[in-house]
């Protein structure tokens, strides 16, 4: 297994390239399973979730070949091989479930092993099933499978979502692209990645009208077509990037990066003291003077505060001025890196969702070791900030997330590099 070793002490300065969004891609790649003529994908990621993805779509039918190192996905689905997605691929990767929908629209018919826990909840699919269900499924549970029907095709309805799930909404959105009928998805989530498949589905042919609100209205099509679709900037790793002068002082541009992206997350950066200028090639950030501030941080579903960089802003607010209260409101046990930061000489107190940190002066290097993929990111951005050295075990987490972390920090001046043990 790999680690990665941080030197802390470095000042950054310089331009790191923000990479297509791993959320969006996991979402759009399933949606080639909605049409018999060709999907092309451009400014893919690199991870190893979408190389999990192209092994399940392969495994139902798909012809999937990625191109320039990965950045390019051509996918065809001209005939469906199989509609069963395996518990051996979905256990790893929750985002397998995003071809239940697809499926149910294509084959009429899917059987979508349920994911299993993970480290960060329960993650349940209960919304999912309760979204396809008003479309017209029969969905039930089988030895830990989900056998989903739709006799005669799914047909369009009204989607009430009781909490805005993002892959709920995912799900329903692409299923409902080949309903009979109009559908409206109400309490839709307002992700950008939401608003990312949207274009492409309307591209391959779909209608689709008001993503990135919380309704959005599909008027079902008998067949897709082609599409080409260049992925979004990730968001998640724009946000992770933004962070790191917050560490160090220095300064760094996050080629790609755009505000819209980022919600409620500039304004917390820049209550903590940190400095965003828009410029032609995204964004730069630098620290308002040697330390950042307090802040109190909420996570909830976008254009929130996003539970996807809750990890990276708890470890900037270790050496902040103050005390920050941060409640994480969208999973259940998503706080694993705080006795790893305590480990590090933070000072946070976790009680149930909420966690109060107290800035110390500084972090101490030390053998840390990843949970989950932002923790493991941000136990990196601690390391950065420590005195001496840092190791980080489990990084198969992180290589999960985030293409190339020890090149694209190393490019802006951290000590850092991988050793395989
Ligand atoms: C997506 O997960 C992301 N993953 C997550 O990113 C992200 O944290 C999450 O959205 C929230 O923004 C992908 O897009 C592949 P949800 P998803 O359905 O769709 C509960 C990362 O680090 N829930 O919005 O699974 C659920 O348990 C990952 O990149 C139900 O109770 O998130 C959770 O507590 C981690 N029943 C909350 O809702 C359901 O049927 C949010 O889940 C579905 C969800």
């Amino acid at each position: 297994m790999d680690s990665i070793i941080v030197r802390g002490g470095s000042e950054l300065r310089g331009q790191i390239p923000i990479a297509g969004a791993k959320n969006a891609c996991l979402a759009l790649m399933p949606a080639t399973l909605l049409s018999e003529e060709p999907l092309t994908l451009t400014n893919a990621p690199r991870l190893s979730d979408i190389r999990t993805m192209t092994q399940l779509l392969e495994s139902l039918g798909a012809e999937v070949s990625s191109m320039q190192g990965g950045k390019v996905i051509a996918m065809s689905t001209h005939d469906l091989a199989s509609t069963r997605a395996d518990y051996e691929i979905v256990r790893k990767m929750r985002a397998s479930n995003l071809v239940l929908g697809p499926l149910l629209a294509r084959a009429h018919e899917a059987e979508v092993s349920l994911p299993g826990g993970c480290a960060i909840g329960a993650r349940p699919m209960d919304i999912h099933i309760e979204a396809l269900t008003a479309l017209g499924a029969e969905i039930e549970l089988k030895d830990g499978y989900l056998h989903a029907l739709a006799r005669g095709g799914l047909r369009g309805g009204r989607v009430p979502l009781r909490f805005a799930s993002v892959g709920a909404t995912e799900n329903v959105l692409m299923a409902a692209t080949l309903a009979r009928g109009g559908t409206v998805i109400e309490n839709a989530a307002r992700e950008p990645e939401i608003v990312d498949l949207a274009r492409c589905l309307r591209a391959m042919g779909a209608q689709i009208e008001g993503e990135g609100t919380s309704t959005i209205e599909v008027q079902g099509v008998d067949r897709l077509g082609a599409a080409t679709h260049r992925v979004v900037t990730d968001r998640i790793e724009l946000g992770t990037y933004m962070l790191a002068p917050a560490f160090t002082g220095g300064e760094v541009e996050c080629l790609g990066g755009k505000l819209e992206l980022i919600g409620a997350f500039c304004e917390k950066l820049d209550a903590a003291g940190i400095d965003v200028t828009e410029t032609e090639a995204g964004l730069k950030v630098r620290l308002r003077g040697d330390r950042p501030r307090a802040v109190d941080v909420t996570t909830e579903p976008f254009p929130g505060f996003p539970t996807d960089l809750q990890a990276q802003m708890m470890a900037m607010l270790c050496t902040a001025q103050g005390t920050s209260r941060l409640e994480e409101k969208i999973f259940e046990n998503r706080f694993m890196h705080a006795p790893e930061l305590v480990r590090m000489g933070a000072r946070i107190d976790v009680q149930g969702g909420h966690a109060t940190v107290t800035g110390v002066d500084k972090l101490k290097g030390a053998r840390v070791m990843a949970t989950d993929l932002r923790a493991s990111v941000s136990l990196i951005l601690a390391g950065l900030a420590a005195e001496g050295e840092t190791m980080v075990s489990r990084v198969y987490h992180l290589d999960r997330g985030y293409e190339h972390v020890e090149e694209k920090l190393g490019a802006v001046g951290a000590k850092i590099e991988r050793v395989t043990e």
